[in-house]
């Protein structure tokens, strides 16, 4: 009597692919990231950073510095920390950084994203900034890595190991890390904790539940994405923080699919890239929620209008229930109503679905794709 056991099956949970088991366990991932940091009066414990409130106080200006995935966490970690924080916040590739000469001093929070903690250019980039007097703290999710090892401090990630090569939950924890030290910031440096903060705060307990939906929902994106295997080119639009979500969107299909995918901002479209746009064209347009920033909303509404005037098949990524794109979409996948801020979180989910299945329906290995390696060693 003979049992048949394979254990890269087993390590996969059912799954044909470690990418879409990591897609799946996102909720989970962001539970355990929120875990114990979150109280239920709304109050943050990020002691574990080792970075003292005084010296958080003194932070003058932070610089963000990632590569790939981890780097889109930063652009979008940027909208937040101004917004929430007022303090002066750039973002940069890591291997760029330190060939510019950049400034930096001893009020200076450098902030380094690294999902494996072993990325040469971040790598660099930190023992660049330390040099400079700058502090730096981490943002990782693998334990005692080089990159924390080196740094001032760190916030890990919870997210558990992650085998695809492609970045997702590990991605999505780096969001919640992000606004957790902009809402933390904010905290110990005695911002007012208006009823915008004390919101979100609330809404990022419930960022579980809100992927979880997204996943229930996800099925008509797995077929969008089978007919559109034999395109050539997906372009991706957004504003405000939905630009970085669409850079994400189509870096996925980049390294999945082995797609021409771009992303602009859609308010650049009219200064160049519309010229791309023609007949069957698939874009890909993340809205912003239509409450409260409605002049965000409105502007995307007519840049969806522009791009379908000319030709091309848009695909929405739209709020429930937001009747205004309806018209000019030809496809719309809803995603919860959360505050502009947090939308990433939920208007990722779809984009890796997309790009995963795609790849998926092209015949490529998704959790090996081509020419690429989890952690990049080399600069
Ligand atoms: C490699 C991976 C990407 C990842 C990037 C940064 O290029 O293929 O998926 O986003 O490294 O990795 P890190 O571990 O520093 O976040």
């Amino acid at each position: 009597y003979h049992v048949d056991w394979d254990a890269s099956a087993a390590e996969k949970d059912g799954f044909d692919y470690f990418m879409l088991k990591e897609i799946v366990e996102q909720p989970r991932a962001i539970a355990d990231t929120l875990l114990g940091r979150l109280s239920v009066e709304g109050d943050l414990t990020l002691d574990e950073m080792r970075l003292s409130p005084a010296e958080l106080r003194s932070v003058e200006k932070i610089v963000i510095i990632a590569c790939g995935t981890s780097y889109h966490a930063g652009l979008i970690a940027k909208y937040a920390i101004e917004h929430w924080c007022r303090i002066p916040c750039e973002v940069e590739v890591a291997s760029e950084f330190r060939y510019r000469d950049p400034i930096l001093d001893r009020q200076t929070l450098v902030i380094a994203i690294s999902q494996s903690g072993e990325s040469m250019d971040t790598l660099m980039a930190v023992r660049y900034a330390r040099e400079q007097r700058a502090k730096v703290l981490a943002i990782c999710n693998v334990n005692g890595s080089t990159i924390p090892r080196e740094s001032d401090g760190v916030l890990y990630t919870h997210a558990g190991p992650e085998v695809g090569v492609a970045a997702t939950k590990t991605f999505i924890t780096q969001l919640i890390a992000c606004y957790l030290i902009g809402l933390y910031l904010a905290q110990v440096r005695g911002l007012k904790f208006g009823d915008e903060i004390d919101a979100v705060i609330a809404q990022l307990a419930t960022m579980p539940e809100q992927v979880e939906k997204v996943l229930n929902t996800i099925e008509p994106v797995r077929e969008l994405a089978r007919s559109l295997s034999g395109a050539d080119t997906v372009l991706f639009l957004g504003r405000h923080v939905g630009y970085p979500v669409a850079m994400e969107g189509a870096l996925k299909l980049k390294e999945l699919a082995y797609m021409h995918a771009e992303a602009f901002a859609a308010g650049e479209l009219k200064h160049g890239p519309i010229a791309l746009i023609e007949e069957g064209l698939p874009v890909v347009v993340v809205v912003p929620s239509p409450q409260g920033r409605s002049v965000l909303h409105d502007k995307i509404v007519s840049n969806i209008q522009e791009v379908r005037a000319r030709g091309a098949r848009t695909i929405v990524i739209a709020e429930e229930g937001d009747e205004s794109v309806r018209p000019y979409s030809d496809v719309i996948i809803e995603i919860p109503a959360v505050p502009t801020l947090l939308q990433p979180i939920v208007a990722t989910v779809p984009m890796q679905v997309f790009a995963c299945e795609l790849a998926l329906a092209k015949g490529n290995d998704v959790d090996q794709p081509r020419n690429l390696a989890k952690s990049v060693t080399v600069e």
